[in-house]
């Protein structure tokens, strides 16, 4: 698999996919690391699955890296989901504030864990537009190394100023919701269009799509089921789509 300034260029979702489930938890991230996967993305939005990937992970920890986030408010609590991470992970490497949440009190105690080495990189994330004008701000300040946002032939809009901006103050991106929450994967094309763009499945195709664009480093599918696990980080590997076979994605994307 390709690898970028994050590591290899497919990681893992965890939103809604095993919970508190360290069984399927387990399966899904063996799944993942045999097929070049790095980067598991998680959060305490998401139920039991920071548990359930610590427990998953035992003693394949050095092999993997940690995506999770910070959600909520309070700086008390987050601190309080933070050493639950520790618990769990042992260490963060990129700890991101979860749809901007409070981000401003958040980014001090933070960047402390940061400067500590508690943590690898800092990032922000959200999932919607409406909230792109206060993800530059954040990014302005120079605090963040990583910016996580959605983008599929749906959904666009970072491409607008996010994108740029992150290349000019060289973020790493990674690209949340790469099939629109599995909109985007129910209805494929015809055998022939995936043919034309050399690849076996239409999610491999919207992957593709996304790591087309060199300013992303990572994208990161989520699956509960281990097979399509393995399957999407088959999309991880050049050759990457030249603007036409992107015009085609974009053609049969609904
Ligand atoms: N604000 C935020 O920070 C934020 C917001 C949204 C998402 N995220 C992160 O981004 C990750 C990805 O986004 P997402 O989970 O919303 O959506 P997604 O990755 O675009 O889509 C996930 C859906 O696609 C299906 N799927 C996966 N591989 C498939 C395949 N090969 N063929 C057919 N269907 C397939 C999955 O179903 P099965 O499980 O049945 O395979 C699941 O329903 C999340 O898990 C989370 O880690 C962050």
């Amino acid at each position: 698999m390709e690898e970028r300034r994050l590591g290899p260029v497919i990681g893992l979702g965890t939103w809604n996919t095993f919970d508190r489930d360290t069984a399927r938890a387990r399966e899904v991230l063996t799944a993942a690391l045999e097929a070049g996967c790095r980067v598991f993305d998680s959060s305490p939005m998401y139920g039991g699955a920071e548990h359930s990937l610590g427990a998953a992970l035992e003693c394949r920890r050095d092999g993997a890296e940690i995506a999770t986030k910070i959600w909520t408010p309070s700086v008390d609590e987050g601190r309080a989901q933070y050493a639950d991470q520790l618990r769990w992970f042992g260490r963060v490497e990129i700890e991101q504030i979860h749809n901007l949440v409070s981000w401003r009190e958040h980014v001090h105690w933070l960047a402390g864990e940061h400067e500590a080495g508690r943590i690898g990189r800092l990032g922000v994330t959200h999932y919607s537009p409406s909230a792109f004008g206060e993800l530059a701000r954040a990014l302005r300040t120079r605090r963040f190394t990583t910016l996580q946002v959605p983008l599929n032939p749906r959904e666009r809009e970072c491409e607008r100023e996010l994108l740029p901006l992150a290349a000019e103050l060289g973020i790493a991106v990674i690209v949340m919701r790469p099939f629109g929450a599995g909109r985007l994967v129910r209805r494929p094309p015809p055998a022939e269009v995936l043919e034309e763009l050399g690849v076996a499945t239409w999610a491999q195709a919207l992957l593709k799509w996304a790591l087309s664009d060199e300013r992303v480093d990572l994208v990161i599918p989520a699956s509960r089921d281990p097979e399509r696990v393995r399957s999407n980080a088959e999309a991880g590997a050049p050759p990457w789509f030249d603007a036409e076979q992107r015009a085609l994605v974009e053609r049969f994307a609904r």
